[in-house]
């Protein structure tokens, strides 16, 4: 079954964007959720969106440990520009909540190893109601962005219609690449067509976009998380194999460090969307997240299951009538991420099971619980329990004894340190 996976793998990939971008999912930052669309900068100066804003995330990420992590875009969302186009036609930031201009923005992110996304609209406006990128302005903007040396470009979708956008998504990604500057592209365009076939084509899509929000808004709250994840999962089918290197499924920002998620809910979404290889962005305060909440977005061993070099989305693999599912990512070296989820309200469920229900081949594999860090040995038909709690994970690390060298643990060439200390994660949960 796996095998099967990898050929299918390899034989899209012929025809992924060829900008050479996002061989890996995308990780950073992005204004949206957490900041919307506050450009009230009198009465809410630390909040609104500002160069100021992105300013102190870019600080926060340079020096408290995000950034070698692989959280790098620092991306701008709605709400930065001017309501009018300068008198050449160009787009232009709000003089007043962005003094400097983008291109100053995007030099900061530069001298600090960052990178910069910008936001615009393919229709006549942005959801916000600023100036939008429609079919005859899209050369124009995409030279503005390179100009402005910007890394990424987020194309929304708002007051366009679905004629302008199967023009417009691919003119966009000529224009791009048409500038020499590599930016990443990410299309809205899905989400607009319900991101299903035989409205949406995936196979274009990987051709022309690296990343593509294929459903609705995340919101601060579980709801949101659960009615996305399911989404993702129901429709798996035809979402797993548009996924590959420089072209993922996006389904939309962590909200993790914000108001809504409990920590087992937080560390829920993070185990899932590590299993959906989706893009990292972070949506929250990082001036002032907690420390709990930032241990779950630090987990190494998690994000290193995100960013696994093969880039294969993973998958629901048991639904429970108890109300347990369970997840699958295979990995490079014959590893795998597992994720035990639990849907229910009352407390922590004993679920009970074995490798080889879970389809494992016949053999002993060894386990790290990522959240605790517990390592053990585990043989395929060994009967195992693991205590889920309400609304959350336990997630695994499986590999065959053989497999697990050290080299796990690199990427690039660097070091992504010792997955054995990292106490803030530690959550008391009978193991085995
Ligand atoms: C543009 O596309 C060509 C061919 O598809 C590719 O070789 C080149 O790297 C691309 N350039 C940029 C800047 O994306
Ligand atoms: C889409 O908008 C264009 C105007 O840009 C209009 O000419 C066209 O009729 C519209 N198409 C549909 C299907 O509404
Ligand atoms: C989807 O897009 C691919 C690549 O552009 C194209 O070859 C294929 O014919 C399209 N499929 C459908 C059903 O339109
Ligand atoms: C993965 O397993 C297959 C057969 O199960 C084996 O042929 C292959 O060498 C293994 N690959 C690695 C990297 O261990
Ligand atoms: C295991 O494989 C069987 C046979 O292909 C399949 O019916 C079953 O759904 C699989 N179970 C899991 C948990 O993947």
């Amino acid at each position: 079954m796996r095998l099967a996976v990898f050929v299918l793998a390899s034989a899209l990939s012929a025809f992924a964007l060829d900008n050479g971008l996002m061989k890996t999912p995308p990780m950073g930052w992005l204004a949206w959720e957490r900041f919307r669309c506050d450009i009230d900068c009198e009465n809410d100066p630390k909040n609104c969106i500002s160069e100021n804003l992105f300013i102190d995330m870019a600080d926060r990420l340079s020096e408290d440990g995000w950034r070698e992590l692989g959280y790098v875009y620092v991306n701008i969302d709605d709400c930065w520009s001017s309501m009018k186009r300068d008198k050449d036609g160009r787009l232009q930031a709000d003089p007043k909540r962005f003094p400097g201009g983008i291109h100053k923005l995007a030099r900061y992110m530069h001298d600090r190893g960052l990178k910069l996304g910008i936001y615009g609209d393919m229709g006549t406006h942005t959801c916000g109601g600023y100036p939008g990128t429609p079919l005859d302005k899209i050369e124009l903007d995409a030279q503005t962005f390179a100009d402005w040396e910007v890394d990424m470009f987020k194309y929304d979708g708002c007051y366009s219609n679905a004629t302008e956008q199967e023009k417009g998504y691919p003119l966009m990604a000529k224009a791009l690449n048409a500038t020499g500057r590599p930016i990443g592209y990410s299309c809205s365009w899905p989400a607009y067509q319900g991101g299903l076939p035989p409205k949406v084509n995936y196979t274009q899509l990987g051709e022309i976009c690296n990343l593509w929000r294929n459903y609705g808004d995340i919101q601060d709250s579980w709801d949101s998380v659960l009615n996305i994840a399911d989404w993702f999962f129901e429709n798996q089918d035809v979402l797993v194999p548009a996924a590959g290197p420089g072209r993922w499924n996006d389904p939309d920002m962590l909200i993790i460090g914000d108001f809504g998620l409990s920590m087992d809910q937080s560390r829920a979404q993070m185990a899932l969307w590590a299993i959906m290889a989706a893009p990292l962005f972070m949506s929250n305060d990082l001036r002032t997240i907690s420390s709990g909440a930032r241990a779950i977005l630090q987990n190494k061993m998690i994000i290193s299951i995100n960013q696994d070099a093969l880039g294969i989305q993973g998958r629901r693999i048991v639904k429970e009538k108890s109300g347990i599912e369970v997840f699958l990512r295979p990995l490079s070296n014959n590893a795998s991420a597992l994720v035990f989820f639990s849907r229910r309200h009352d407390m922590p469920y004993r679920y009970q099971t074995t490798l080889s229900k879970l389809n494992y081949t016949t053999g002993r594999y060894k386990i790290i619980d990522v959240y605790t860090d517990k390592a053990t040995e585990l043989k395929d038909s060994t009967s195992f329990v693991v205590s889920v709690n309400p609304t959350g994970v336990v997630m695994w690390y499986v590999s065959a004894p053989a497999d697990l060298s050290l080299h796990y643990f690199y990427r690039g060439g660097k070091p992504l340190g010792s997955a054995y200390h990292d106490d803030d994660n530690a959550v008391p949960r009978v193991f085995l």
